[in-house]
C-alpha cells in the first residue's frame, strides 16, 4: 500500500492536503447509473403493460427485443444480455449507494429524530429512498436473475403463468411501488442536485417538477397495477394449460 493512500485514510487528506477527488467521483457515477436505471425503468414499464393493448401486443413487443427484425424468429440471447447489462449496472448502482446508508443504529436514530423535527419534506423523501433502496436489493435481483437465466419464458402466456402459477405477483407488486417511488425520488433529488431545469425561478420550477413527478408517480402505479391484474386473469384463465405458450392467430411456427 502507498505511503499516500495511508496518510490520506489517517488524515482525510491527500499528501498536498487537498480533499480527495475521489467522493465527488463516486457522486457523479452513482447519479449517472441512477439515471441510466430511471430511463431503463421509464420506458421498461410502458413496454410491458402492452399487455393492457392485448396478448398479440405484448407477443409482437416480444419478438421485437428477440431482435425478430434482424433474426428469423428472433432469439432470447437478446434479453439475456440486455438483463446481463443492467444487473451490472444495477450492481453498480447498489454498491455505490450503500455509501449512504446509516451504518449504526444511532446513525439512524439521530437523522430519524432531526427528520421529524423538522419535518421538512424533501428530507422524508430521502428516507422513502433509502427505504425503497434496500427493498430493490432483493426484488430486482430475483426479476433480473429470472430475466437473465429464462429469456425464453417471456410471452402473454409464459408471463402470466410466471405471475399467477408461480406465484410470483406479490414480489411483483412489491417490486413495482418500490422501483416507482425509488425512481421518482432519485430523479427529482437528480434534478435538485445538480440543478437541472431550475431556470430563472429555482423554487417554483423545483414545486413544479414535484407536481410533474407526482402525477408520473400515478400514472406508473396505474398502469403497473392493471396490467400486474391482467396477467393475473390471463394466468388464472390459463392455469390448466400451463406451460403452453402462446400462438398468433393464423401462425403457429413460433411459440412463446
Ligand atoms: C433487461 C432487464 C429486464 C427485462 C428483460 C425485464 C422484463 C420484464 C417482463 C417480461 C415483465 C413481465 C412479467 C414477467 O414476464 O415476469 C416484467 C415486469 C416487471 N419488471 Fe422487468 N425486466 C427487466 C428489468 C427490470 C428492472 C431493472 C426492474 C426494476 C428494478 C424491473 C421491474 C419490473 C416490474 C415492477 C414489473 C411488473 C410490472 C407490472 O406490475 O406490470 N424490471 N419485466
Amino acid at each position: 500500500m502507498s505511503q499516500n493512500n495511508i496518510i490520506e485514510s489517517l488524515t482525510g487528506k491527500t499528501t498536498n492536503k487537498h480533499k480527495s477527488r475521489i467522493p465527488a467521483k463516486l457522486d457523479f457515477l452513482q447519479s449517472a447509473t441512477g439515471l441510466i436505471l430511471a430511463l431503463f425503468i421509464v420506458f421498461h414499464l410502458i413496454f410491458e403493460s402492452s399487455i393492457l393493448l392485448g396478448k398479440e401486443s405484448m407477443y409482437a413487443l416480444t419478438m421485437m427485443f428477440e431482435g425478430e427484425f434482424f433474426i428469423e424468429g428472433g432469439s432470447p440471447i437478446f434479453i439475456s444480455v440486455l438483463a446481463m447489462v443492467i444487473f451490472t449496472i444495477f450492481i453498480a448502482h447498489a454498491f455505490l449507494a450503500m455509501r449512504k446508508f446509516p451504518s449504526s443504529y444511532k446513525e439512524y436514530m439521530r437523522y430519524r429524530t432531526h427528520a421529524k423535527l423538522m419535518n421538512h419534506e424533501d428530507t422524508n423523501l430521502w428516507f422513502i429512498q433509502i427505504s425503497s433502496g434496500f427493498m430493490l436489493f432483493f426484488l430486482g435481483s430475483i426479476h433480473l436473475y429470472t430475466m437473465m437465466t429464462q429469456p425464453q419464458n417471456i410471452g402473454p402466456f409464459a408471463s402470466s403463468d410466471r405471475i399467477y402459477s408461480d406465484l410470483m405477483w406479490p414480489m411483483y407488486l412489491m417490486l413495482l411501488v418500490s422501483v416507482i417511488l425509488h425512481a421518482a425520488v432519485g430523479i427529482y433529488r437528480l434534478i435538485v442536485k445538480w440543478g437541472w431545469f431550475d431556470g430563472k425561478d429555482a423554487k417554483a420550477n423545483r414545486i413544479r417538477n414535484k407536481k410533474i413527478i407526482k402525477l408520473a408517480v400515478i400514472f406508473y402505479l396505474a398502469i403497473g397495477i392493471f396490467s400486474l391484474l391482467t396477467y393475473m386473469k390471463i394466468g388464472y384463465d390459463h392455469q390448466d394449460n400451463y406451460g403452453e405458450r402462446y400462438h398468433l392467430p393464423n401462425k403457429v411456427e413460433h411459440a412463446n
